[in-house]
């Protein structure tokens, strides 16, 4: 069984998850040859390098002087690792490998501050909840820990973009047999969709999640499966990418500036006439039964192609989470916790599986695939619910992204840890960014 939430668990188990993510994210590093983690495979993103520094500096300054008391050891460091960048329309960064410290010292203050950490950690009374500030142990616990199992998504990202001969590829089983999809949608009728997290449970969410609101939705179709490779194939051969109708204005036009013309998950053979897919650590002939990876203005396009339109924010969630008995699930398939049967995802590989793998995560009103396997894209911008309030311990989390400029994604890809599988977690990503394990089913509007 999967820890799927550690909000309320007994301080042990709390250490406990931050070690496992520490041990998720040290793994994940190590298939970095050791001569490149100076490399930027992303152009709007850091170095590999500032990634390693990052997580235990976003700890640091998280703990210090609100649960621990720390000493001033690195205030360099702690500046240098404090903040990511987000690649919204801006200039790319400029900095030079030079710029930044030594391998060695950056493994140095990794062991200094976890070090640091676990000696206050340790010393802690019992209770969690309490802590001995503003904030309970249990809640900065949880930023820590989720913080850093995002990057052990995000980083996946990035080091899928790195060249195969910069990695150091694990042995791996083969490909499973294909599983074949038969397209079809599901009527959902009209009811309600259940937004969000109530303030006064004790499960732990980000500030975007809260609070619970409750969604009309009238009645539409979804499809049963997320668009396979295959389905996307035939809207590239129809000429896709070059019919304007397709696409919006901004999509068009960030669309012919970078010359994209096919997903950036796939690419060709040496003659042009086979579509391989990009994998973490090689090309494998493009499997027609796994999830297409697009940006959100690929899945738009490709969903005016059909004839349909991607889902809002809460049909996504009525059709994950509702039942025909009106009841809503804690997870598609119902109370049981997450296992490998349930849905590709807790890190189970580094590639998707056919859409069809897992029948046994299909949600009440019989939507597959629903967690696991990749992320949708829905078409709601990211904006707070009624209610929103920041965390002022990380006051730029939700609050830097509701530039209306983001769009919700919903689910979770092989690389999304447990404790992410829950209906109130909320992702969101700029239209244009390429690189998330994201696909997206279609609805539509028009009943049979
Ligand atoms: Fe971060």
């Amino acid at each position: 069984m999967l820890t799927a939430n550690h909000a309320v668990e007994a301080p042990g188990v709390l250490l406990s998850a931050l070690a496992d993510a520490r041990r998720t994210t040290d793994a994940l590093f190590d298939i970095v040859r050791c001569d490149s983690f100076y490399e930027r495979p992303i152009p709007e993103r850091h170095r590999i390098v500032f990634y390693i520094g990052h997580l235990e500096g976003f700890d640091r300054n998280l703990l210090k002087g609100r649960l621990l008391m720390l000493p001033d050891s690195s205030p360099d460091l702690d500046r240098l690792f404090a903040f990511g960048i987000d690649p919204v329309g801006g200039g790319l960064p400029t900095d030079q490998m030079s710029d930044w410290p030594t391998l060695e010292r950056v493994r140095a203050y990794v062991r200094q501050v976890r070090d640091e950490l676990d000696e206050g950690l340790a010393l802690m009374g019992e209770d969690f909840r309490a802590g001995g500030g503003e904030f309970s142990a249990a809640l900065l616990l949880n930023v820590a820990i989720e913080h850093r199992l995002m990057h052990a998504e995000t980083l996946a990202y990035m080091l899928h973009r790195l060249p195969y001969d910069r990695k150091n590829a694990p042995v791996r089983a083969p490909s499973p047999a294909p599983v074949p999809a038969r397209p079809t949608m599901i009527e959902i009728p009209s009811g309600a969709a259940v937004l969000g997290l109530p303030r006064n449970g004790d499960a732990f969410g980000w500030d975007n999640e809260y609070e619970q609101c409750s969604v009309d939705v009238p009645a539409f179709a979804i499809d049963r499966f997320k668009t396979t490779n295959a389905e996307y194939l035939e809207f590239v051969r129809a000429g896709g990418y070059d019919r304007r109708e397709f696409w919006s204005d901004a999509d068009w036009e960030w669309k012919q500036a970078n010359r994209i013309s096919h997903p950036a998950f796939w690419e060709t053979g040496g003659d042009g006439a086979e579509w391989f897919w990009k994998g973490m650590f090689g090309p494998i002939p493009l499997p027609p039964d796994w999830p297409v990876y697009v940006s959100h203005a690929e899945a738009n396009a490709y969903a005016r192609w059909a004839g349909k339109s991607l889902p809002t924010e809460a049909q996504w969630q009525r059709a994950a989470y509702g039942s025909p008995d009106g009841h809503f699930r804690k997870y598609p398939w119902g109370s049981q916790p997450p296992d490998a049967s349930r849905g590709n995802f807790d890190f189970a590989d580094w590639d998707p599986v056919s859409v069809a793998a897992r029948p046994a995560g299909a949600s009440g009103f019989g939507a597959e695939g629903i967690l696991g396997n990749g992320w949708e894209w829905t078409s709601t911008v990211f904006s707070p619910f009624p209610g929103f309030q920041l965390f002022p311990f990380y006051p730029g989390y939700s609050a830097d992204f509701f530039d209306g400029k983001h769009f919700v994604i919903q689910g979770a890809s092989a690389r999304t840890a447990a404790c992410f599988l829950r209906p109130s977690f909320r992702n969101w990503f700029q239209p244009h960014y390429q690189y998330v394990y994201a696909g997206f089913r279609c609805v539509s509007n028009r009943l049979a």
